[in-house]
């Protein structure tokens, strides 16, 4: 997984919590990289799941909900970190369909050890509702979910997202836009 979703996660804690809980967690997780990210570097995607579960506990606040906020504060990173990608549109529809046309192919070009989930997109009923299936082995549903709303908030987009499991472990995210 690529440092940049560590360094945000962990300045999300700061900001959050404060320094103590950054440091309480790294400390707790016990991490082959010792907590030392570079936003170009690549750590292994179990770190983040430990601190995560740390930050749970340290926290009280559930695992799920924790990683819908990262979500949602990581979309406002990556848009500033690369403006390139999110200038292309102001139509949050085209936008999230080009994640997986556009966007995430330039990163893989960035960076071609970097882990990225698949996006099946279509919109079957109507041009104002967009269905993504996510899939992915590191399953970061939550995440995913957060990044939504977050890029839905950065295009200040009226829509609802609606999620449903699928038995074989992929997620449909149906995002329908109000006006
Ligand atoms: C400016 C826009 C975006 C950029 C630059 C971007 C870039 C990235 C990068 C660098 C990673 C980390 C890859 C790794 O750790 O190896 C990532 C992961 C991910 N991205 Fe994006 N992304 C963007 C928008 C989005 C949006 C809008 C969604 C949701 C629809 C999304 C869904 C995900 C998910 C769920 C992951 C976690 C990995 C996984 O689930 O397997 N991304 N993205």
């Amino acid at each position: 997984m690529k440092g940049i979703v560590f360094t945000e996660f962990l300045t999300m804690v700061e900001e959050t919590f404060g320094f103590d809980m950054v440091d309480t967690i790294i400390e707790k997780s016990e991490l082959p990289s010792g907590g030392a990210y570079s936003a170009v570097g690549t750590y292994p995607h179990t770190e983040i799941v430990s601190l995560v579960s740390q930050l749970s506990h340290e926290s009280q606040m559930e695992v799920p909900l924790l990683l819908k906020t990262f979500g949602h504060y990581l979309f406002q990173s990556l848009a500033k970190a690369y403006p390139q990608f999110v200038d292309r549109t102001s139509a949050p529809l085209d936008f999230l369909e080009q994640v997986e046309t556009y966007i995430h192919v330039e990163v893989r070009k960035l960076y071609p050890d970097a882990e990225l989930p698949h996006f099946s997109c279509s919109r079957p009923n109507s041009e104002n509702e967009l269905h993504m299936i996510y899939e992915s082995r590191r399953h970061m549903e939550d995440v995913c979910d957060g990044l939504i709303h977050g890029c839905l908030e950065y295009f200040k987009a009226d829509c609802s997202v609606k999620r449903e499991a699928y038995p074989d472990g992929r997620e449909l995210f149906v995002i329908s836009q109000n006006s």
